[in-house]
């Protein structure tokens, strides 16, 4: 069990940050979340607290606000911060570029000059597989080169990565790991949080439980003339319950990295393509799913899937549960939301 730990979440309300917040506060960590509520909502707060009993220390701000930071770090002695908060959405951040970098690029900013000024001295940071771009090897591990990333969404993940390597080296006693999370899905077992998309899901597995629970009308699979065996893109889809354990024993081992700053993939390994999930997803949960192949979506690249040996490694962590699993409990969650 952890010494009592007092870690900061920022975008604490939001998907990977909810999830996480239930393993560290099941760890024993004490946690305090933030969020400002843009992308999300008090929803995963109540999932939280009916999950681990306990009331989530919230408060609601914008990391890019200084004073907010400062007001929180001067009431709390945190130990670590893990930054979930940014916005993460590849065809939002095409039509609003500048917003993106405002906000994702500015937490980032704001956040590392208040941890310096608290002197706070450990940062895990969201960050994702987008960075890479279409990598020349798969399964991609982490000395592959960033290629120019292929929304503004993913160059702002480059660019934080770029501030707390250079920050890391300004400030001696910084520790930074970035973890590039690969695709994640699924919800907790209990049905209590989830994925929560603000309007049409950008993203393949909220589209699919609407699809398949009559809020959309039918799901489209873009692009079947990729260079894969099913004609179909290759992701590596990853549970959130595993990426959220990745989270803790990042924290865990953070002090005792080579390197000041180490970046690790966060994914199964396996590369499953998106026709593969949407059988898989009919399968598994017996309901009928609406679906046609159309055209390729602008931006998509063809194949990419982790070589998550480095995590293994260095964190002691790989993941545990199975497409299947995360596409239940991803229905489960969906199910759950119909019946509120
Ligand atoms: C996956 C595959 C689509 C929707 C992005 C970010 C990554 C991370 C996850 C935030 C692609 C296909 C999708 C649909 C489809 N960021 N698809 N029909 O683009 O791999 O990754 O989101 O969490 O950083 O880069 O995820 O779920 O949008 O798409 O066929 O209705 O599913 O073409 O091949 P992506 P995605």
């Amino acid at each position: 069990m952890a010494s009592k730990k007092k870690i900061l979440l920022t975008g604490g309300a939001g998907y990977i940050g909810a999830h996480t917040a239930v393993e560290l506060i099941e760890q024993g960590y004490e946690t305090v979340l933030i969020d400002d509520f843009s992308k999300s909502d008090k929803t995963l707060l109540t999932g939280v607290e009916k999950i681990t009993k306990r009331k989530p220390n919230f408060v609601e701000g914008d990391c890019k606000d200084f004073q907010f930071l400062e007001k929180v770090f001067s009431q709390n002695k945190f130990d670590s911060v893990i930054h979930f908060a940014a916005y993460k959405s590849v065809n939002e951040s095409v039509e609003k570029p500048l917003m993106y970098y405002e906000n994702n690029l500015g937490s980032m900013t704001t956040l590392l000059k208040v941890m310096e000024q608290f002197a706070v001295n450990e940062i895990i940071f969201s960050s994702s597989c987008t960075v890479y771009g279409q990598p020349d090897i798969i399964p991609v591990d982490e000395t592959a080169p960033f290629k120019r990333a292929e929304s503004p969404y993913g160059a702002t993940k480059q660019m934080s990565e770029r501030i707390l390597e250079d920050t890391v080296l300004a400030n001696k006693i910084l520790k930074a790991i970035s973890l590039r999370y690969f695709n994640p899905i699924g919800a907790h077992p209990s049905a209590l949080i989830g994925e929560l998309p603000i309007g049409i899901p950008g993203n393949l597995v909220p589209y699919v439980t609407q699809t398949a629970a009559g809020l959309r009308k039918k799901l489209t699979v873009f692009g079947s003339d990729y260079n894969t065996l099913d004609g179909s893109c290759l992701r590596d889809f990853i549970h959130v319950v595993d990426l959220a354990k990745a989270h803790v024993k990042a924290l865990e081992k953070i002090s005792k990295m080579p390197n000041r700053f180490e970046a690790f993939n966060l994914g199964t390994g396996e590369g499953v393509s998106v026709l593969g999930l949407v059988k898989k997803f009919i399968e598994v949960t017996e309901v009928e799913l609406n679906y046609e192949v159309g055209p390729r979506r602008p931006g998509d690249i063809e194949k990419v899937y982790a070589d998550p040996s480095k995590a293994k490694r260095l964190l002691g962590w790989e993941t545990k549960l199975t497409l299947e699993e995360g596409l239940k409990d991803a229905w489960r969650w969906q199910e759950k939301l119909a019946d509120d």
